[in-house]
């Protein structure tokens, strides 16, 4: 089959397609024929080899984790799909990658929604599964105020929707040019940087009581004082949360999280009934990966990055 492919550890440019062994669907597990898959800051971090301690790989590697495809094949124990269905899911997150491909192996899924398209599909799962289980650890629920620092991304613009949907207010912070974007969503939105304490009480007077990092920006010694503690502050992306007490959460790796994988199917629900969507920040062949990299590596990306096989 075609899929991305690198050998060796390195820049953008070490990405090519090129032939690759089909893979099969083991127990519990199925094979799609992929119509989009994702692309994720954690695939450049794969590619560029910053996660060779934690997650070893065997090259060459084919990136992606987040799929949309109809299903071909299908793994013992399987019950509840049937080949020719449209699904979109994650693969088995252990392996980190196997999605930007002709063929995927879906560890978890959930029913296409007629409501999304193709690319929305194929880039929604990952970043579906790490908005819930971070929503999950703060116990975002009804009447909950939330404050997702770096709301703009593809995690940001997934965890806005989930959080509103469970009946949350959502302040998102993000550059002026997104504050439309973000308030589309349902999120009231702000500017990241200093001075965020006073724009997030004038904003929700009380202010908010959790804090979902997305940024990964430094912030986190603001974003602790804004609710009095680090137990109310989750970060998905600064390394150095732990230093202050914050809870990073990971949904891979040595000291992962349990996956939050029924959010997937309950995502696609809310998308059936018109609350949920995803943004497209742009399509990319497979050929062009490289470029889809980098727009992922410049962090200004608006919503989710999809490549087409
Ligand atoms: N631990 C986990 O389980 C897990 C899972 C998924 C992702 N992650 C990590 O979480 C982070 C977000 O992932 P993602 O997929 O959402 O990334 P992404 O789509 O690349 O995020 C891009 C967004 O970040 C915003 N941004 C850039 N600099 C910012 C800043 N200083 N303050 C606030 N926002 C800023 C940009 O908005 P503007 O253009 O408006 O600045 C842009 O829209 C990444 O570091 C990723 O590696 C972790």
């Amino acid at each position: 089959m075609r899929a991305l492919q690198f050998s060796q550890y390195g820049p953008a440019s070490v990405l090519a397609v090129s032939e690759a062994p089909e893979p099969h669907a083991g127990p519990g597990q199925i094979r799609v024929a992929v119509r989009a898959s994702g692309v994720n800051p954690a695939d450049t971090y794969v590619r560029a080899g910053r996660f060779q301690e934690w997650i070893p790989l065997r090259l060459p590697h084919v990136p992606g984790v987040d799929a949309a495809g109809v299903v071909d094949e299908i793994g013992d124990g399987v019950t509840t799909v049937r080949p020719g269905d449209e699904v979109f899911g994650i693969t088995d997150y252990a392996q980190m990658g196997g999605a930007n491909a002709e063929y995927a192996v879906l560890a978890a899924w959930a029913p296409k929604p007629a409501a999304l398209s193709w690319e929305q599909a194929g880039g929604a799962a990952g970043n579906i599964e790490t908005a819930t289980r971070v929503l999950d650890l703060l116990g975002v629920r009804a009447g909950t105020t939330l404050l997702i620092e770096g709301a703009a991304g593809g995690v940001g613009t997934t965890a806005i929707q989930l959080a509103v949907a469970r009946g949350a207010a959502v302040i998102g912070t993000a550059s002026d040019r997104n504050h439309g974007f973000l308030a589309s969503l349902g999120a009231i939105p702000t500017t990241y940087g200093s001075g965020l304490a006073g724009r997030v009480d004038a904003l929700l007077p009380g202010g908010v009581d959790a804090v979902l990092d997305c940024a990964g920006s430094g912030s986190i010694p603001d974003l602790v004082r804004l609710v009095s503690g680090p137990d109310r502050v989750v970060s998905i992306a600064d390394i150095n949360a732990p230093a202050y007490g914050v809870h990073l959460s990971r949904g891979s790796g040595p000291g992962a999280d349990s996956p939050a994988l029924e959010g997937i199917a309950a995502a696609g629900e809310l998308a059936e009934r018109s609350r949920f969507t995803v943004p497209v920040a742009a399509v990319f062949s497979l050929e062009e990966a490289a470029a889809a990299h980098e727009l992922s590596e410049s962090r200004h990306a608006r919503g989710k990055i999809v490549l087409k096989p």
